[in-house]
């Protein structure tokens, strides 16, 4: 049976490919998508949502809009790393898919209540709707199978040198997230920086010969040329389709077990994932802490998504009769 899944995103190159993994791999039904201010304003990456799934003919699958600010922060939005639209690179046409007229976490927890099974929730951006969520409606902590999140760090971060772009974006909500009794892995940048995008990963999505090949290429370009600019990087690491990788088939990552705190006050490191992998602290285990990636497996689960979508989504003018 697949396993029901919710997206909560800030679409962000490196979500639009979670989105599309999520949507096309048979291991997981994607039950509903859902956007938070992050990379960009709630605007900009809800319209981004909707323009991934027009290109790649997600159709069926309900898209709501959610927080458009952190619960006690100003919103710092990442236009360094994603562009004012927070996707540029590709041209995407007009969206025809609409969003859902419902607040993102009325949608999460009707869904939840409504669902016959438990509901895996998979975050890839700031976690203000999750937390607002376990906050409104406790008892829908219940219904939540687990939540696979990407974000934090075993080790530095990459937006100070102490915290990670989702996690500092909005600490509270982390917190409230790692100390809710919810069953959490967290992907964080430690195994995401294993998923680089090399020339011979944006050739396969080339070579797919789909224009949603081409647009996913255009898209790793973008990212490539950030991270050449910003960290020095030959290569992008992909972050927010790890997680989902990790719900598809947990052998794509292997995890172990830590307890994780979210620095809420450090004056240098607020927003971090403070991930006791060594048990110094007397603290009980409170999460999954992936730390290694089947980069192989991971990319083959990522381009055969890609290929399968772009069997049913618009095709590359003049390839392949
Ligand atoms: C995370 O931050 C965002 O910029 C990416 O979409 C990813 O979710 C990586 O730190
Ligand atoms: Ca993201």
């Amino acid at each position: 049976m697949p396993v029901p899944i919710i997206i909560d995103c800030d679409p962000g190159h490196d979500d639009a490919l979670a989105i599309m993994l999520a949507a096309a791999n048979p291991a997981v039904d994607l039950l509903a998508i859902t956007t938070v201010a992050g990379n960009q304003t709630l605007e900009k990456t809800s319209l981004n949502a909707r323009r991934v799934c027009t290109v790649a003919g997600i159709t069926d699958v309900p898209i709501a809009a959610g927080c458009d600010r952190p619960l006690l922060q100003q919103l710092a939005v990442a236009d360094d790393v994603h562009g004012e639209s927070g996707m540029d690179g590709p041209h995407f046409p007009e969206p025809t898919v609409d969003l859902v007229p419902e607040h993102a976490v009325e949608l999460i927890h009707r869904i939840l209540v409504e669902h016959p099974e438990p509901v895996t929730l998979v975050p890839t951006a700031p976690l203000t709707n999750i937390a607002l969520l376990l906050t409104r409606y406790p008892d829908s902590a219940a219904r939540i199978r687990e939540i696979v999140l990407m974000g934090g760090s075993t080790e530095r971060g990459n937006r100070t040198p102490a915290s990670e772009f989702n996690i500092h974006t909005d600490p509270e909500a982390a917190d409230i997230v790692f100390r809710s009794g919810v069953p959490v892995t967290m992907c964080g940048l430690n195994v995401t920086h294993q998923a680089l995008a090399t020339p011979e990963v944006l050739a396969r999505f080339e070579g797919l010969g789909t224009e949603l090949g081409d647009i996913c290429a255009g898209l790793l370009a973008y990212f490539g040329s950030t991270y050449r600019r910003l960290w020095n990087m030959p290569h992008p690491p992909l972050h927010d389709p790890v997680a989902v990788a990790r719900v598809i088939d947990p052998a794509v990552v292997e995890c172990v077990e830590a307890n994780v705190t979210v620095e809420l006050h450090g004056r240098y490191t607020r927003g971090a994932t403070v991930v006791d992998l060594h048990r110094y602290l007397d603290r009980p285990v409170n999460a999954k802490v992936a730390v290694t990636l089947d980069t192989g497996l991971f990319w083959d689960h990522m381009v055969d998504a890609v290929a399968a979508l772009g069997r049913t989504g618009l095709e590359r003018p003049g390839a392949r009769g």
